[in-house]
């Protein structure tokens, strides 16, 4: 994987993209899946997730202050939605769903090899976990897999059913106001 700048996390997520997150807690690594994500600021670039305390990852994510966003493409929808659908308090999910932990640099939790991209972060605030269940994290690296063959990334319709990535419209000669935003 190549490295891309920190600052380039929105664009990755703005178009909402199921994701998984990875944490490490005593040196063992869990995965869940998350579709409740925003992009809040460019710089430092700062990424709202809703956690709840039902998912093991909760208590890793309070304990270590660090997680890994990992980007899945739709030739893993099935195992996507599987992980969303057991606890790591039961099961190794990285050996049930034959997943390849890679380290960070930065942070303890693992890397997901077969995700398109994964985006280190640290916990930036918890103020507003206690009611919303809302994790303010700062991406701090990407790892991106530019010459993966496929690209298209699964977005959820919030029932279990998901739509994947269709055809790039390209409009950028109208973004005059936001000429700094491209690419
Ligand atoms: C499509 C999908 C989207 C989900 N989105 C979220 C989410 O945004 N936030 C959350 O706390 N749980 C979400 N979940 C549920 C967790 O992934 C689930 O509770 C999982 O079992 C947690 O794993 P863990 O206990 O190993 O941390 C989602 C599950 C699925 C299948």
């Amino acid at each position: 994987m190549n490295e891309l700048p920190a600052s380039q996390a929105y664009r990755l997520l703005e178009p909402g993209p199921i994701v998984l997150v990875t944490t490490s807690q005593n040196g063992k690594p869990n995965i869940m899946t998350m579709g409740f994500h925003m992009m809040i600021q460019h710089a430092p670039p700062l990424i709202g997730c809703i956690i709840g305390p039902w998912d093991h990852s909760y208590s890793a994510l309070r304990a270590t202050g660090e997680c890994v966003i990992a980007i899945p493409t739709v030739d893993l929808a099935e195992v996507v939605v599987d992980i969303g659908n057991c606890s790591g308090d039961a099961v190794n999910k990285f050996d049930r769903f034959d997943l390849t932990p890679q380290p960070a640099s930065d942070v303890a939790a693992p890397l997901i090899k077969e995700c398109l991209a994964n985006i280190e972060c640290r916990v930036a605030d918890t103020s507003l976990v206690d009611e919303y269940n809302l994790f303010i994290l700062e991406a701090e690296r990407i790892w991106i897999d530019a010459g993966r063959k496929e690209q298209r990334t699964m977005h959820h319709r919030g029932d279990g059913s998901f739509t994947a990535d269709g055809d790039v419209l390209d409009l950028r000669e109208r973004m005059v106001k936001w000429r700094h935003l491209q690419r």
